[in-house]
Protein backbone atom coordinates (compact mmCIF):
# COMPACT_ATOMS: atom_id res chain seq x y z
CA UNK A 1 0.00 0.00 0.00
CA UNK A 2 1.00 3.29 -0.48
CA UNK A 3 1.11 6.31 2.24
CA UNK A 4 -1.66 8.16 0.08
CA UNK A 5 -4.25 5.25 0.03
CA UNK A 6 -3.74 4.67 3.74
CA UNK A 7 -7.32 5.78 5.15
CA UNK A 8 -7.75 4.03 8.42
CA UNK A 9 -4.67 4.23 11.22
CA UNK A 10 -4.83 2.42 14.69
CA UNK A 11 -2.96 4.14 17.30
CA UNK A 12 -2.30 2.04 20.37
CA UNK A 13 -2.41 4.30 23.61
CA UNK A 14 -3.45 7.05 24.02
CA UNK A 15 -1.38 9.30 26.25
CA UNK A 16 0.55 12.17 25.84
CA UNK A 17 2.55 11.01 22.61
CA UNK A 18 -0.51 8.67 21.57
CA UNK A 19 -2.72 11.04 21.72
CA UNK A 20 -1.17 13.73 19.70
CA UNK A 21 -0.39 10.87 16.98
CA UNK A 22 -4.05 10.10 16.85
CA UNK A 23 -4.80 14.32 16.67
CA UNK A 24 -1.87 14.39 13.92
CA UNK A 25 -3.48 11.61 11.61
CA UNK A 26 -7.22 13.15 12.22
CA UNK A 27 -6.31 16.44 11.06
CA UNK A 28 -4.58 14.83 8.03
CA UNK A 29 -8.25 13.45 6.93
CA UNK A 30 -7.62 9.54 8.30
CA UNK A 31 -9.74 7.80 10.61
CA UNK A 32 -7.91 6.95 13.25
CA UNK A 33 -9.17 4.38 15.91
CA UNK A 34 -7.03 4.21 19.74
CA UNK A 35 -7.07 1.54 22.38
CA UNK A 36 -6.21 1.91 25.60
CA UNK A 37 -6.66 -0.31 28.46
CA UNK A 38 -9.62 0.80 30.75
CA UNK A 39 -12.19 3.12 30.03
CA UNK A 40 -11.02 5.64 32.51
CA UNK A 41 -7.81 5.52 30.30
CA UNK A 42 -9.79 5.73 27.03
CA UNK A 43 -12.04 9.18 28.30
CA UNK A 44 -8.56 10.46 29.73
CA UNK A 45 -7.67 10.28 26.40
CA UNK A 46 -10.15 11.59 24.32
CA UNK A 47 -9.91 14.54 26.57
CA UNK A 48 -6.55 15.36 26.26
CA UNK A 49 -6.89 15.04 22.31
CA UNK A 50 -10.31 17.56 22.67
CA UNK A 51 -8.20 20.10 24.64
CA UNK A 52 -4.94 20.25 22.65
CA UNK A 53 -7.12 20.86 19.67
CA UNK A 54 -9.58 23.54 21.41
CA UNK A 55 -6.18 25.21 22.00
CA UNK A 56 -5.24 24.95 18.27
CA UNK A 57 -8.15 26.26 17.57
CA UNK A 58 -7.58 29.27 20.08
CA UNK A 59 -4.38 29.83 18.78
CA UNK A 60 -5.18 30.19 14.87
CA UNK A 61 -4.27 26.47 14.01
CA UNK A 62 -6.97 25.24 13.08
CA UNK A 63 -10.69 26.30 11.71
CA UNK A 64 -13.74 25.17 14.22
CA UNK A 65 -15.13 23.25 11.23
CA UNK A 66 -12.23 21.51 10.66
CA UNK A 67 -11.43 20.89 14.21
CA UNK A 68 -14.89 18.95 14.23
CA UNK A 69 -14.53 16.68 11.05
CA UNK A 70 -11.01 15.61 12.99
CA UNK A 71 -12.66 14.43 15.93
CA UNK A 72 -15.60 13.24 13.67
CA UNK A 73 -12.82 10.71 12.29
CA UNK A 74 -11.70 9.73 15.83
CA UNK A 75 -13.02 6.30 17.75
CA UNK A 76 -11.76 5.18 20.93
CA UNK A 77 -12.15 1.59 22.28
CA UNK A 78 -10.75 -0.34 25.01
CA UNK A 79 -10.70 -3.56 22.71
CA UNK A 80 -7.49 -4.41 20.58
CA UNK A 81 -9.45 -6.50 18.15
CA UNK A 82 -10.83 -2.97 16.76
CA UNK A 83 -7.14 -2.19 14.91
CA UNK A 84 -8.58 -5.65 12.17
CA UNK A 85 -8.89 -3.46 9.28
CA UNK A 86 -6.32 -0.68 10.15
CA UNK A 87 -4.25 0.27 7.00
CA UNK A 88 -1.73 0.91 9.41
CA UNK A 89 -0.83 0.44 13.03
CA UNK A 90 1.24 2.97 15.31
CA UNK A 91 2.03 1.53 18.98
CA UNK A 92 2.87 4.49 21.28
CA UNK A 93 2.21 2.60 24.88
CA UNK A 94 4.68 2.96 27.99
CA UNK A 95 8.25 2.48 27.13
CA UNK A 96 8.41 -0.97 28.69
CA UNK A 97 9.40 -3.62 26.38
CA UNK A 98 7.64 -6.66 27.56
CA UNK A 99 4.16 -4.81 27.13
CA UNK A 100 5.48 -3.39 23.51
CA UNK A 101 6.18 -7.12 22.97
CA UNK A 102 2.99 -8.61 23.28
CA UNK A 103 1.19 -5.70 21.56
CA UNK A 104 3.20 -6.21 18.51
CA UNK A 105 2.83 -10.06 19.45
CA UNK A 106 -1.37 -9.94 19.16
CA UNK A 107 -1.40 -7.38 16.84
CA UNK A 108 0.63 -9.11 14.59
CA UNK A 109 -2.35 -11.69 14.29
CA UNK A 110 -4.83 -9.13 13.82
CA UNK A 111 -4.25 -7.23 11.18
CA UNK A 112 -3.87 -7.93 7.04
CA UNK A 113 -0.53 -9.35 6.47
CA UNK A 114 0.66 -6.23 4.17
CA UNK A 115 -0.23 -3.45 7.32
CA UNK A 116 3.42 -2.02 8.65
CA UNK A 117 3.57 -1.87 11.72
CA UNK A 118 4.97 1.45 13.53
CA UNK A 119 6.39 2.02 17.34
CA UNK A 120 7.06 5.70 18.49
CA UNK A 121 9.57 3.93 20.67
CA UNK A 122 12.04 6.51 21.82
CA UNK A 123 14.87 4.08 22.50
CA UNK A 124 13.82 0.84 22.83
CA UNK A 125 15.28 -1.58 20.19
CA UNK A 126 12.90 -2.29 16.89
CA UNK A 127 14.23 -4.99 15.75
CA UNK A 128 13.07 -6.91 19.14
CA UNK A 129 9.48 -5.96 18.50
CA UNK A 130 10.01 -6.44 14.84
CA UNK A 131 11.03 -10.36 15.50
CA UNK A 132 8.13 -10.59 18.02
CA UNK A 133 5.90 -10.78 14.82
CA UNK A 134 6.03 -12.45 11.10
CA UNK A 135 6.77 -9.64 9.29
CA UNK A 136 9.60 -8.17 10.95
CA UNK A 137 10.41 -6.45 7.08
CA UNK A 138 7.56 -4.38 7.68
CA UNK A 139 7.98 -3.43 11.22
CA UNK A 140 9.62 0.64 11.84
CA UNK A 141 10.57 3.45 14.26
CA UNK A 142 7.99 6.39 13.53
CA UNK A 143 9.73 8.61 16.46
CA UNK A 144 7.41 11.56 17.51
CA UNK A 145 8.15 14.64 19.33
CA UNK A 146 5.93 16.33 22.14
CA UNK A 147 3.74 17.67 21.44
CA UNK A 148 3.17 15.73 18.07
CA UNK A 149 0.86 17.99 17.07
CA UNK A 150 3.35 21.05 17.29
CA UNK A 151 6.82 19.52 17.19
CA UNK A 152 7.77 19.80 12.93
CA UNK A 153 10.16 16.21 13.03
CA UNK A 154 9.27 12.69 12.93
CA UNK A 155 12.16 9.82 13.39
CA UNK A 156 12.05 7.28 11.09
CA UNK A 157 13.92 4.49 12.44
CA UNK A 158 15.19 1.66 10.29
CA UNK A 159 16.05 -1.82 12.08
CA UNK A 160 18.17 -4.57 10.52
CA UNK A 161 15.18 -6.54 9.29
CA UNK A 162 13.26 -3.19 8.19
CA UNK A 163 12.34 -3.28 4.37
CA UNK A 164 13.48 -0.15 1.55
CA UNK A 165 10.08 -0.27 0.77
CA UNK A 166 8.73 -0.10 4.67
CA UNK A 167 11.42 2.93 5.42
CA UNK A 168 9.79 4.81 1.82
CA UNK A 169 5.76 4.35 3.44
CA UNK A 170 6.87 5.59 6.61
CA UNK A 171 8.46 8.85 5.43
CA UNK A 172 5.89 9.16 2.91
CA UNK A 173 2.93 9.09 5.33
CA UNK A 174 5.22 11.28 7.62
CA UNK A 175 5.31 13.99 4.97
CA UNK A 176 1.42 13.57 4.75
CA UNK A 177 1.03 13.87 8.55
CA UNK A 178 2.95 17.32 7.83
CA UNK A 179 6.32 16.38 9.44
CA UNK A 180 9.96 16.44 8.14
CA UNK A 181 11.67 12.88 8.45
CA UNK A 182 14.53 12.22 10.01
CA UNK A 183 16.20 8.74 9.18
CA UNK A 184 18.05 6.83 11.85
CA UNK A 185 19.81 3.70 12.64
CA UNK A 186 18.04 1.11 15.06
CA UNK A 187 20.53 2.42 18.00
CA UNK A 188 19.40 3.73 21.46
CA UNK A 189 18.41 7.24 21.16
CA UNK A 190 18.43 7.64 17.28
CA UNK A 191 19.28 10.96 16.35
CA UNK A 192 17.46 13.44 19.03
CA UNK A 193 17.35 11.42 22.34
CA UNK A 194 21.21 10.36 21.95
CA UNK A 195 21.81 13.90 22.20
CA UNK A 196 19.35 15.65 24.24
CA UNK A 197 19.56 13.19 27.14
CA UNK A 198 23.02 14.06 28.11
CA UNK A 199 22.10 17.62 28.07
CA UNK A 200 18.84 17.33 30.16
CA UNK A 201 20.70 15.04 32.94
CA UNK A 202 23.85 17.87 32.78
CA UNK A 203 21.15 19.74 33.57
CA UNK A 204 19.74 18.42 36.57
CA UNK A 205 23.51 17.61 37.94
CA UNK A 206 23.96 21.50 38.05
CA UNK A 207 21.04 21.78 39.63
CA UNK A 208 21.61 19.31 42.42
CA UNK A 209 25.17 20.27 42.72
CA UNK A 210 23.93 24.39 43.40
CA UNK A 211 25.40 25.70 40.44
CA UNK A 212 22.36 27.70 39.71
CA UNK A 213 18.80 27.81 40.42
CA UNK A 214 16.15 26.10 38.49
CA UNK A 215 15.00 29.18 36.92
CA UNK A 216 18.15 30.57 35.80
CA UNK A 217 19.36 27.31 34.21
CA UNK A 218 16.67 27.37 32.58
CA UNK A 219 16.35 31.12 31.86
CA UNK A 220 20.32 30.87 30.50
CA UNK A 221 19.12 28.49 27.95
CA UNK A 222 16.42 30.25 26.54
CA UNK A 223 17.77 33.34 26.31
CA UNK A 224 21.73 32.26 25.66
CA UNK A 225 20.28 29.62 23.40
CA UNK A 226 16.92 30.21 21.92
CA UNK A 227 15.45 27.33 22.97
CA UNK A 228 11.88 27.23 23.34
CA UNK A 229 11.73 26.70 26.93
CA UNK A 230 14.97 25.60 29.37
CA UNK A 231 16.20 21.91 30.42
CA UNK A 232 13.88 22.08 33.32
CA UNK A 233 10.95 23.12 31.95
CA UNK A 234 11.47 20.06 28.94
CA UNK A 235 12.03 17.53 31.55
CA UNK A 236 8.45 18.00 33.07
CA UNK A 237 7.21 18.16 29.49
CA UNK A 238 8.35 15.10 28.25
CA UNK A 239 7.72 13.57 32.00
CA UNK A 240 10.37 12.45 34.25
CA UNK A 241 9.59 8.49 34.39
CA UNK A 242 10.30 8.79 30.65
CA UNK A 243 13.59 10.78 30.55
CA UNK A 244 14.51 8.28 33.29
CA UNK A 245 13.89 5.03 31.19
CA UNK A 246 15.37 6.75 28.18
CA UNK A 247 18.14 7.77 29.99
CA UNK A 248 18.81 4.21 31.33
CA UNK A 249 17.98 2.41 27.97
CA UNK A 250 21.10 5.08 26.28
CA UNK A 251 23.39 3.69 29.72
CA UNK A 252 22.72 0.01 29.31
CA UNK A 253 23.72 0.01 25.22
CA UNK A 254 26.51 2.13 25.84
CA UNK A 255 27.88 1.85 29.25
CA UNK A 256 29.32 5.70 28.57
CA UNK A 257 29.12 7.67 32.70
CA UNK A 258 27.19 10.48 29.87
CA UNK A 259 24.05 8.70 29.86
CA UNK A 260 23.82 7.48 33.34
CA UNK A 261 20.71 8.89 35.43
CA UNK A 262 21.63 11.61 37.86
CA UNK A 263 20.37 10.57 41.36
CA UNK A 264 17.79 13.53 41.70
CA UNK A 265 15.86 12.22 38.90
CA UNK A 266 15.79 8.83 40.09
CA UNK A 267 14.65 9.87 43.61
CA UNK A 268 11.92 12.79 41.55
CA UNK A 269 10.56 9.29 40.05
CA UNK A 270 10.28 7.16 43.35
CA UNK A 271 8.66 10.16 44.54
CA UNK A 272 6.04 10.62 42.07
CA UNK A 273 7.46 14.23 41.12
CA UNK A 274 6.27 12.90 37.26
CA UNK A 275 6.39 16.84 35.74
CA UNK A 276 3.23 18.30 34.53
CA UNK A 277 1.29 15.24 34.42
CA UNK A 278 1.43 14.59 38.00
CA UNK A 279 1.36 18.49 38.63
CA UNK A 280 4.78 18.52 40.24
CA UNK A 281 8.89 18.38 39.04
CA UNK A 282 11.10 20.50 39.00
CA UNK A 283 8.27 22.96 38.93
CA UNK A 284 4.68 22.64 40.02
CA UNK A 285 1.45 22.86 38.25
CA UNK A 286 -2.19 23.06 38.43
CA UNK A 287 -3.84 19.93 37.83
N1 LIG B 1 -1.87 22.76 18.24
C1 LIG B 1 -1.27 23.44 17.26
N2 LIG B 1 -0.35 24.41 17.48
C2 LIG B 1 -0.07 24.71 18.76
C3 LIG B 1 -0.69 24.05 19.84
C4 LIG B 1 -1.63 23.02 19.53
N3 LIG B 1 -2.24 22.33 20.48
N4 LIG B 1 -0.18 24.55 20.99
C5 LIG B 1 0.72 25.48 20.65
N5 LIG B 1 0.78 25.58 19.31
C6 LIG B 1 1.67 26.45 18.52
C7 LIG B 1 1.43 27.92 18.81
O1 LIG B 1 0.41 28.43 18.03
C8 LIG B 1 2.79 28.51 18.45
O2 LIG B 1 2.89 28.61 17.05
P1 LIG B 1 3.59 29.91 16.37
O3 LIG B 1 5.03 29.83 16.81
O4 LIG B 1 3.42 29.69 14.91
O5 LIG B 1 2.86 31.07 16.91
C9 LIG B 1 3.77 27.43 18.89
O6 LIG B 1 3.03 26.20 18.92
C10 LIG B 1 4.37 27.67 20.27
O7 LIG B 1 3.32 27.99 21.12
P2 LIG B 1 3.48 29.08 22.27
O8 LIG B 1 4.68 29.95 21.97
O9 LIG B 1 2.18 29.72 22.52
O10 LIG B 1 3.90 28.33 23.53
P3 LIG B 1 3.26 27.10 24.15
O11 LIG B 1 3.58 27.20 25.58
O12 LIG B 1 1.88 26.77 23.78
O13 LIG B 1 4.22 26.06 23.38
C11 LIG B 1 5.66 24.23 23.19
C12 LIG B 1 4.66 24.99 24.00
C13 LIG B 1 5.15 24.00 21.77
C14 LIG B 1 5.79 22.90 23.90
C15 LIG B 1 7.01 25.02 23.08
O14 LIG B 1 7.36 25.51 24.33
C16 LIG B 1 8.13 24.12 22.59
O15 LIG B 1 8.32 23.97 21.38
N6 LIG B 1 8.92 23.52 23.53
C17 LIG B 1 9.98 22.59 23.21
C18 LIG B 1 9.40 21.21 23.08
C19 LIG B 1 10.43 20.17 22.78
O16 LIG B 1 11.64 20.37 22.84
N7 LIG B 1 9.93 18.97 22.46
C20 LIG B 1 10.76 17.81 22.25
C21 LIG B 1 10.75 17.01 23.51
S1 LIG B 1 11.84 15.64 23.40
C22 LIG B 1 10.89 14.39 22.90
O17 LIG B 1 9.70 14.46 22.69
C23 LIG B 1 11.65 13.15 22.63
C24 LIG B 1 11.61 12.11 23.63
O18 LIG B 1 11.56 10.95 23.22
C25 LIG B 1 11.81 12.34 25.05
Amino acid sequence: MKADEVKRVAVIGCGIMGSGIVEVCAKAGIEVVFVEVNEAAREHGQAAIERSMAKAVERGKLEEGARDDALARIKGSTNLEVVAGADMVIEAVTEHLPTKLSIFERVDGLVGEDVVLATNTSSLPIAELAAATNRPERVVGMHFFNPPPVMKCLEIIRALTTSEETVDFARALGERLGKTTVLAKDRAGFIVNFLLIPYLNSAIRMLDEGFATREDIDAGVVLALGHPMGPLTLLDLIGLDTALHVSEVLYDEFKDPLYSAPTLLKRMVSAGYLGRKSGRGFYQYDQ
